[in-house]
């Protein structure tokens, strides 16, 4: 198995250290267009293997696409995060760009790969690296959910008082202010999350995760990487090991959920084909009405890339 990860900055290079040290892949291709980058941290967290007890071969490049070749999937994370006062959207000309000629490079060398999109604003990007792979939809995917659902099952450990791992969610729509948690699908090992919350605490929880990426790039001055960079490992890992977890993630719709031709957050099994099932959950109107909202945000940005692409 070989994963490629583009953008070797924040979360590129946590996203490559998560995945050598789940030893994911026999290979790791970490590729950036700065010079010597990519190489520097490849070259140390190769140096953590024998520490961290693992066999994952990483190697950095420069801008380098020969390396990459064969990449059952790639990971792109190059573009610009934000800085204080921008939003994700504040993004979208100089990142499409990036991401495009990318996804054209990458398709080149690995005609079949699975791409999975981390760059900002994620849900327009994915819908740009899907436009220049000429890939199946199945096979070009945005990571966001993962993310968000890990912040939000999160803030519920530390309120509730009991252990990360025993929360089970989901999170739908689009990777900003719009997203769609949906408390009716969380659990406490099995336990209903709104039996043992109040409808207050649980509605501040999720205000807070909407403006979860916020919330960092205020205390940082630029955005997130660990739990970003965890979270596309996470993903990578399900299609390099062909785990079939079912993880929310970005994908276009073809008439799933009423929608059609729009890129937004939903739960899907990932295996080694990437996307082989979109689940359809059975959802009440609000939650319907509140998927329907983020949908429309992000046709609103989509609109707006392809005016940026005439
Ligand atoms: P960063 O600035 O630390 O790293 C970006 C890297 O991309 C840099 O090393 C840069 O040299 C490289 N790069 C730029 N153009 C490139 C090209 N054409 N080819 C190869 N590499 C190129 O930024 P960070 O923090 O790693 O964030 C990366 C992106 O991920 C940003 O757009 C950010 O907004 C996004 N992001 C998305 C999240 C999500 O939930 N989807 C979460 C966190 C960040
Ligand atoms: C985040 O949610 C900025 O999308 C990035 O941390």
């Amino acid at each position: 198995m070989k994963i490629t990860v583009v953008g070797a900055g924040n979360v590129g290079a946590t996203c490559a250290d998560v995945l050598a040290q789940k030893d994911a892949a026999s290979e790791l291709v970490l590729l950036d267009i700065k010079e010597g980058l990519a190489e520097g941290k490849a070259l140390d967290i190769w140096q953590s293997a024998p520490i961290n007890r693992f066999n994952t071969r990483a190697r950095g490049v420069t801008n380098d696409y020969e390396a990459t070749k064969n990449s059952n999937v790639v990971v792109i994370t190059s573009g610009l995060p934000r800085k204080p006062g921008m939003s994700r959207d504040d993004l979208i000309s100089v990142n499409a760009g990036i991401v495009k000629s990318v996804t054209e490079n990458i398709i080149k060398y690995s005609p079949n790969t699975t791409i999975i999109v981390v760059s900002n604003p994620l849900d327009v990007m994915t819908y740009q690296s899907y436009m220049s792979a000429n890939l199946p939809r199945t096979k070009v995917i945005g990571m966001a959910g993962v993310l968000d659902t890990g912040r939000y099952r999160a803030f519920l450990a530390q309120e509730l008082e009991v252990s990360p791992k025993d929360i089970q969610a989901v999170l739908m729509g689009g990777h900003g202010d719009t997203m769609v948690p949906l408390p009716r699908y969380t659990t406490v090992s099995g336990v209903p999350v709104t039996e043992l919350i109040s409808k207050d605490k649980l509605d501040a929880i999720i205000e807070r995760t909407k403006f979860g990426g916020g919330e960092l790039v205020k205390l940082m001055g630029t955005s997130a990487w660990y739990a970003p960079g965890a979270a596309a490992a996470r993903m990578a890992e399900a299609i390099a090991q062909d785990q079939q977890r079912l993880l929310p993630c970005c994908i276009k719709l073809e008439g799933e959920y009423g929608l059609k031709d729009v890129f937004v957050g939903v739960p899907v099994v990932l295996a080694e084909q990437g996307v082989e099932q979109i689940i359809e959950l059975k959802l009440n109107d609000e939650e319907m009405q509140l998927l329907h909202q983020s949908a429309a945000a992000v046709k609103e940005m989509m609109d707006a890339l392809d005016k940026i692409n005439g």
